[in-house]
Parts: structure tokens; sequence; C-alpha cells
């Protein structure tokens, strides 16, 4: 699998609000939409472009857009809070939703929500989740992506454990990681460390 680390001074500062147990619930969602803008911008660098004619004010000039659009694919609930800057950048990204919730006892995923299109065989394909942890809900959703026929697949998280990475790669999912930071590991509550804490928690309050 390949992984990028976006090393960068202004990821890693919004990082460091998001990781900070005092930050608010406002601060923390505004810290990950800025992040989320980064880590979009980088994972989207080689992405095909496709040039067309436009006219300036001025002149005759060239334009560019995206080859081929991709499926944003927020999983819930603390997906959520990427979603709108990766929208922003990416106007014309179709979005859609997958909702696993995580059995507080067992760390099992447990799925309650799809909604996904038919054929993704010639669409790029998004995943957004702050947290790569057991990578439990990511292989469960990388593996609803496959029975649609994604190829094209990157992983985009804030946060990965060396436990979820391990999780991808086993599942022998073809995918691309992006990622702030990949931290020490899990604790006895599967909780990355030092990660942040509970994202879905930290952006909407517990529930
Ligand atoms: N999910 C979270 O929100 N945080 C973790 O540390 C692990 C899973």
């Amino acid at each position: 699998m390949r992984t990028l680390v976006v090393d960068h001074p202004l990821a890693a500062a919004l990082l460091t609000t998001m990781r900070d147990a005092r930050t608010t619930n406002p601060t923390f969602r505004a810290a990950l939409r800025d992040l989320t803008g980064i880590l979009v911008y980088e994972a989207m660098r080689d992405a095909p472009v496709e040039r067309f004619p436009i006219a300036t004010p001025v002149a005759a000039a060239e334009g560019t857009r995206l080859n081929a659009p991709p499926l944003l694919v927020p999983v819930l609930r603390a997906g959520l809070g990427m979603v709108e800057t990766a929208e922003n950048l990416i106007p014309d990204a179709r979005i859609g939703f997958v909702g696993v919730a995580r059995d507080e006892e067992t760390h099992q995923p447990t799925p309650y929500m799809e909604s996904l299109p038919d054929d993704l065989s010639s669409t790029p394909v998004i995943v957004l989740d702050p947290m790569l942890a057991t990578g439990g809900s990511m292989v469960y959703t990388l593996d609803l992506l496959a029975g649609r026929k994604a190829r094209d697949i990157t992983v985009l998280c804030v946060v990965a454990a060396p436990e979820g990475i391990a999780a991808l790669e086993k599942s022998g999912h073809a995918v691309r990681l992006v990622t702030a930071s990949v931290d020490r590991g899990l604790n006895s509550d599967a909780y990355i460390v030092p990660g942040l804490g509970d994202a879905g928690d930290r952006q909407f309050g517990p529930r």
C-alpha cells in the first residue's frame, strides 16, 4: 500500500490543535476542515486533467479541469466534518455515504447505512475518515467499494495507527493512504495513542 504522510508545518499546527484536549468542539471542527483541505490538496496533486479553451477578459487561454471528478465517501459520523472542505475544493465531486458505528465492547464495526453509486469502475473514490484505528470500519467500507468495482481508492485520514495500516494491507485492497500522522499504536480500548480522542465526540459532543 502506498502511504503519504503529509509533512507540512501548517498541517502539524492544525493537528496540534486537534490533539489538544483543551480545544473546544467548534475550534476542533474548524481545524479538521482546514487540515482536510491540506490533505485533499496533496491527495489530488497528480490527478489527471483535461485541457479546454477558454477566454479571459483579455485573450484566449487554455483552461484545465479534472478528467474524472472523484466520489467522496465520508464514513459517518466522524467523516462528516471533512466533506464540506473536500467538496468546496472539488465542486464536481459526487458524494456517497457509509455509516459504521463502533461497538465499544468488541471494537467491531457495526454498519447501519450505505448510499453509494452501483458502478464505480471509472470513478476515483476518496474515503474520508479522520481516524484509522483498528481498520475495521475502513476495511468494511473498502469491501463495499470493491463490490461496486472501484479501482482507484484513496483513504484520507488525519491520524493512522500502525495496526490500521496493517489491516488495510492484509485486506488486499489496492488503496493509497494519505494522512497527517502515523501514531504510536492503539490502547486497550482501541483508541489511537497519542491520537486525539473520539473524533466524533470532539466534533459533535459526546453521545
Ligand atoms: N476512533 C476515534 O475517533 N478515535 C480513536 O482514537 C480511535 C477510533
